[in-house]
């Protein structure tokens, strides 16, 4: 039987354990979620780096006027760099043909935490259908959640969550029980009764470690996006050898 793994934490799985499957890497508010908003709006792709100074020089690499420094700290802009880290900034007038040099505090390192895994995609609340469909079939899926800072966070474990709802209610899987234990969180934010799924999940997203945090900022809006359920087709693929996350 196939085996579907949550990963609450990168902390929490030893690289060498994802090598040969296909790991998802989570983090809704806001590093994924901002990736697959601009390569959506046209980006070429992302190169994700783990230091402010890693992405500073990749970026002066690269050929004159096709390299744009997103990211944050803290959740805000660094000196230096075009963008921060909401996915609003990415606009088809900003990224369109560009390679945005990212680097953020938590998400850009659990991606470079898979370089084992055999493949790698970026997975947010803006393409769980996306991840779902290219996910079946799969034997051995690693959903990896970013956190904050060694700390679990509900907005990662929420999404992974919905990839295990929607995977195993279409086929039969091996849950470890974290991937049980995040279903059973989204099962609950999206079978309650009454309003609409989009209000209930901003509203448990406001409510998580990542969402107080954009709110501290008076960057709500950030959350609203970042709730936008399939607003984008898209399968953003880490490529190991060149380090780029492109998309089909
Ligand atoms: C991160 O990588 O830690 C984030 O995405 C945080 C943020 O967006 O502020």
């Amino acid at each position: 039987m196939a085996s579907l793994r949550v990963h609450y934490l990168p902390e929490l799985v030893a690289e060498a354990k994802l090598a040969g499957g296909t790991c998802v890497v989570i983090d809704v508010l806001r590093a994924t979620t901002t990736m697959i908003s601009a390569l959506a709006a046209g980006a070429s792709a992302v190169l994700p780096c783990l230091k402010i100074d890693d992405a500073r020089q990749r970026a002066a690499g690269l050929l004159a006027g096709q390299a744009v420094l997103g990211g944050e700290r803290g959740g805000v802009l660094i000196p230096g760099f075009a963008l921060g880290n909401s996915p609003a900034e990415y606009t088809p007038e900003i990224v369109a043909g560009k390679t945005i040099v990212m680097t953020t505090t938590n998400g850009t390192r659990a991606l470079l935490h898979c370089q084992h895994a055999a493949e790698v995609w970026i997975g947010a609340f803006v393409n769980l259908s996306a991840i779902c469909a290219g996910l079946a079939g799969r034997e051995q899926i690693d959903l990896l959640c970013a956190g904050s800072d060694g700390e679990i966070t509900s907005e990662d474990v929420l999404f992974a969550g919905a990839v295990a709802a929607r995977l195993s209610s279409a086929g039969s899987y091996t849950l470890n029980d974290q991937a049980t234990l995040a279903r059973d969180a989204w099962l609950q934010v999206s079978a309650s009764e009454g309003a609409a799924l989009k209000p209930r999940l901003v509203s448990a997203l406001r409510s998580s470690r990542g969402g107080r945090n954009l709110i501290a900022l008076k960057m709500d809006h950030d959350i609203e996006l970042s709730a936008d359920i399939d607003r984008f087709a898209l399968l953003p693929r880490y490529q190991t050898p060149t380090g780029l996350v492109t998309a089909d």
